[in-house]
């Protein structure tokens, strides 16, 4: 991805520093955050400096090679670094997947470590991400026909998946290969990653795109103006049924009722085998601040928290929701596209 014609990654590591992208600031102001040691890399995670199940999950191997340079020889320390990685956050794969991978790169014995192994498997992990990404772009494609009007709910781009993004990839493909697409924007709430990080990379990359209030989907699906709908997702499970950022599950059923296809694009690193279906998915439940504050810059730049609710009424917030496989049209992976019930397929792969 380029940000003012400069290459950049969601995340990367230079020596044993970690950076990132700080997604908070954007679109506002975009600076790089440097995380010196595991906990920094653990506090990127849980304030959401970094987001989006594959920045989060390259942001998690980063950190625990992080924590092998860190403990040395010290093996309570790097099970201990572990434990707090994989705690930040409970629904994105993604993370699990990382810090597992790295964990077992880096651990030679029960006594004995190689830093430069687990730092050796984060990059390759930001690597296999990125380029399972950019093959999820080539074939989602193909889905795409000249003129479409694509929905998209919450970040799934360059921003959330370390380089191509997810659900964008395609999009992105799309539209360089000369297509005319246009992208509809779910705002997101409560954070606003569609109004704020999805139309800011689409920008970016002019793609041309409106900003859509959460609650307008169904109005324009109704209307004939939406062809299909492209998510991303932070955990597909073996049956099928995909979490995704809170809001989806409500899309997919509007776009199952005006039979408009609803595509979910992830590589298989989201994949969680283990869980049977969707009811066995960690969701998150945030801060109630989340709904009941909205932050930006005031007239001098500067960020401010302004009340938009009713004082004293507190919040739910729920982060994710479960789409039962049923409602999925199919899942773009690197490895092909899929009807939810087919997936088993991959991992009889691995
Ligand atoms: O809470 P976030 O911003 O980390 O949410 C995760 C997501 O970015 C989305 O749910 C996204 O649509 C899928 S992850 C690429």
């Amino acid at each position: 991805m380029k940000v003012n014609g400069k290459h950049f990654r969601t995340v990367w590591m230079e020596g044993s520093t970690v950076c990132l992208i700080e997604q908070n600031l954007l679109p506002f102001e975009f600076r790089i955050f440097r995380a010196e040691n595991y906990r920094d890399s653990c506090r990127t995670i849980s304030s959401m400096i970094v987001r989006g199940a594959g920045a989060i999950g390259a942001t998690a191997g980063f950190a625990m090679a992080q924590a092998f340079v860190e403990g040395g020889d010290d093996g309570g320390f790097i099970e201990k670094a572990r434990e707090e990685i994989k705690n930040t956050r409970p629904t994105a794969q993604n993370l699990f997947y990382a810090v597992e991978r790295v964990y077992r790169a880096g651990s030679l014995s029960t006594a004995q470590f190689s830093a430069e192994r687990a730092v050796n498997e984060a990059f390759r992990i930001a690597d296999e991400d990125a380029e399972a990404c950019r093959q999820i772009g080539k074939l989602g494609n193909e889905l795409i026909s000249d003129g479409s009007r694509i929905e998209t709910h919450c970040n799934a781009g360059w921003l959330a998946f370390v380089d191509y993004g997810s659900a964008l990839s395609p999009v992105y493909a799309a539209h360089r290969s000369g297509k005319q697409v246009f992208v509809y924007a779910d705002e997101t709430r409560p954070r606003g990653q569609g109004a704020r990080l999805t139309a800011w990379e689409l920008k970016n990359e002019n793609v041309p795109h409106v900003i859509i209030a959460d609650n307008a989907g169904a109005h324009l699906m109704s209307h004939g103006m939406v062809d299909m709908m492209i998510v991303g997702s932070d955990r597909i499970v073996a049956n099928g049924d995909v979490a995704n950022k809170i809001g989806t599950l409500e899309k997919a059923i509007v776009a199952q009722y005006y039979g408009i296809p609803f595509y979910v694009a992830a590589p298989s690193s989201t994949i969680d085998f283990d869980c049977a279906t969707g009811a066995d998915i960690p969701i998150e439940h945030r801060h109630q601040d989340e709904v009941l504050y909205q932050s930006g810059p005031n007239a001098n730049g500067e960020t401010e928290n302004i009340l938009i609710s009713s004082p004293g009424s507190d919040a739910l917030n729920p982060a994710f929701d479960v789409t039962p496989a049923g409602l999925v049209t199919a899942i773009i992976t690197e490895s092909g596209i899929f009807k939810p019930q087919e997936l088993a397929v991959l991992n009889s792969q691995n």
